[in-house]
């Protein structure tokens, strides 16, 4: 199966600039040659292109809708393009809004080729707001929700089909920022969040079992990967970092567990921002570990 990297060069979502670096940053880390020396095929599509970043403040609680609708339908053509065709799609971001795009694409796939979903959101953040109680506008807050069909209309029918799909195909680990207003969203959603005080609970590796338990054969598994989903201190390079989060070896054990369970179909790579970076230490982090989630492992494991 041939590796598809698609890049999404926007901030348009998010209340920093810079996530639009995210890209080339992956590459600069060789994103493309370490998943190539792990035998795998891959195949750069380059960057896909959309509207500049007007960085204006929110209208009707919406930074940027026009442009995010405009970045997501573009996303979600090339995604589902790629996933049409037996790839595995990488999407390079950009912000966490384009996950909006990605995942529809994704179920969209899932219906026509009749299997189930999973989304494992690693993410420090809920991103489940909606526009009354977003306390920033930023759109990248708000994927999980379009998603599931609470957001704008343009946003929710991305890909044709609203909502694009459902709370429970949902699992979130690593959280430990969620918003007041967002807190009831999702308990009203029922969203299994494995936060930080659960994987603190029962370890990286019960959290992974729990999250990855009840799939199947006709399961598609997608991972949206936002990278302040990892402790700052090996993390520093995104805009809205959490302190609080998983270290470098609960990080590699959950890559891990999820290459074992061989169901990986697509992932998300998003909110990289090498402006807060150093040295591109972040993205080096984050290709270390989808070298993980791509099955590198010390040891040949029975
Ligand atoms: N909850 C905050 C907001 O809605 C931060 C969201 C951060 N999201 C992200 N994908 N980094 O503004
Ligand atoms: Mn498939
Ligand atoms: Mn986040
Ligand atoms: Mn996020």
């Amino acid at each position: 199966q041939t590796i598809a990297l698609v890049g999404a060069p926007t901030d348009i979502g998010a209340g920093h600039r810079g996530a639009s670096m995210g890209p080339e940053a992956l590459r600069v880390a060789q994103i493309a040659e370490k998943l190539h020396a792990r035998g795998l095929d891959v195949a750069d599509r380059g960057n896909l292109h959309g509207p500049h970043n007007p960085w204006l403040p929110p209208v009707n609680g919406y930074r940027h809708l026009a442009e995010v609708v405009a970045w997501n339908q573009v996303v979600h053509a090339a995604i589902h393009d790629e996933l049409a065709h037996g790839r595995l799609p990488i999407m390079l971001g950009g912000d966490h809004c384009l996950a909006i795009g990605s995942i529809s694409a994704v179920a969209r796939h899932c219906r026509e080729q009749d299997r189930k979903l999973r989304v494992l959101w690693l993410d420090a953040h809920a991103d489940f707001n909606t526009a009354t109680i977003t306390p920033s506008g930023n759109i990248h807050g708000m994927p999980v929700a379009c998603l599931c069909g609470n957001g704008p209309a343009e946003l929710v029918a991305i890909g044709g089909h609203a909502p694009a799909t459902t709370p429970d195909v949902f699992r979130q680990i690593g959280i430990r920022s969620v918003d007041e207003g967002e807190k009831r969203l999702v308990r009203e959603a029922k969203m299994a969040v494995y936060d930080m005080r659960h994987i603190d609970e029962v370890g990286m590796r019960g959290t992974m079992e729990e999250a990855l338990a009840g799939m199947d054969g006709d399961t598609h598994l997608h991972v949206s990967f936002d990278v302040d989903f990892l402790d700052p201190g090996i993390a520093p390079g995104v805009g809205t970092t959490v302190r609080g989060g998983p270290n470098y070896r609960e990080a590699q054990l959950c890559m891990e567990m999820i290459a074992d369970c061989g169901r990986l179909g697509s992932l998300d790579i998003v909110e990289l921002n090498p402006a807060f970076d150093k040295r591109n230490q972040t993205a080096k982090l984050a290709v270390d570990l989808v070298e993980s989630l791509f099955g590198k492992s010390t040891l040949i494991r029975a």
